[in-house]
């Protein structure tokens, strides 16, 4: 099953995937993740990219494209694709069509996680996760068992925060997804494709009905 997660920033989708990953052995490509470790890595896009993502902005079409081909044609996913950010934008949502059929795969279904403004900020602003192993977390609502070391690896003092996770980086973020991305609502509702979970639940309801969504598309 290949399924996109759809909503604003902070809205979850990386928290979802992460527990659809585990529990599904599907694959998450999230392109959000690719983008930042093309920038640790130091490579020529990572450097172009590292600006534009600290403003908030969306990076090219060409390149996120790009990156998601990339892996549909490599990765192994038996259990699936989660798309996690991707599409992002009307072409993007074009190129992902043609990209799956390529590969002789399509889409199962869209699911939008709605999550009011003034929740978002609070997500963002809290969020940190383990530099060794990627576990997210939250300094409410989903905090470590021991502060400085990770729940998951067991490491110290590996938690990091996203250089985008400041007021004014999330407000120019908001801003790209009520332009760019929420289109793609319409687009998806239009071909019969999209589900909605409210996304203001906790995170372990939130999956409940994520998962009701998939049974219902499967
Ligand atoms: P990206 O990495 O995709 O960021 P985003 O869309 O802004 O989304 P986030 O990752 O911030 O939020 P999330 O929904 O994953 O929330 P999370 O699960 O972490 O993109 C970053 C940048 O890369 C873009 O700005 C752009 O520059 C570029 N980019 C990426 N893709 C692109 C594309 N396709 N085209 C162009 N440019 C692109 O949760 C947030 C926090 O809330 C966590 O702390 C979590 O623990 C907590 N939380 C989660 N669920 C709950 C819950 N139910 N209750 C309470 N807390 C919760
Ligand atoms: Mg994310
Ligand atoms: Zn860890």
């Amino acid at each position: 099953m290949n399924i996109i997660l759809i909503g604003p920033p902070g809205a979850g989708k990386g928290t979802q995937a992460a527990r659809l990953v585990e529990e599904r052995n599907m694959v998450q490509l999230s392109t959000g993740d690719m983008l930042r470790a093309a920038k640790s890595s130091g490579t020529e896009m990572g450097k172009m990219v590292a600006g534009v993502m600290e403003r908030g902005e969306l990076v090219t079409d060409e390149i996120v494209i790009g990156l998601i081909e990339e892996q549909l044609t490599t990765a192994d996913a038996d259990g699936g694709f989660i798309f996690d950010g991707f599409p992002r934008t009307l072409a993007q949502a074009d190129a992902l069509a043609v990209s799956l059929d390529k590969v002789g795969q399509k889409l199962d279904t869209v699911v939008q996680m709605t999550v009011d403004d003034e929740a978002l900020v609070k997500r963002i602003t809290g969020r940190f996760t383990c530099g060794n192993c990627g576990e997210g977390y939250h300094d409410e609502f989903k905090a470590p068992a021991k502060a400085d070391t990770c729940d998951k690896c067991g490491e110290t003092g590996t938690f990091k925060r996203r250089a985008d996770d400041n007021e004014d980086a999330l407000k120019t973020r908001l801003m790209a997804y009520y332009k760019e991305t929420s289109p793609l609502i319409g687009y998806y509702y239009a071909k019969g494709m999209l589900q909605q979970v409210d996304g203001l639940g906790s995170i372990g309801g939130v999956a409940d009905d994520i998962a009701a969504a998939l049974k219902k598309a499967g």
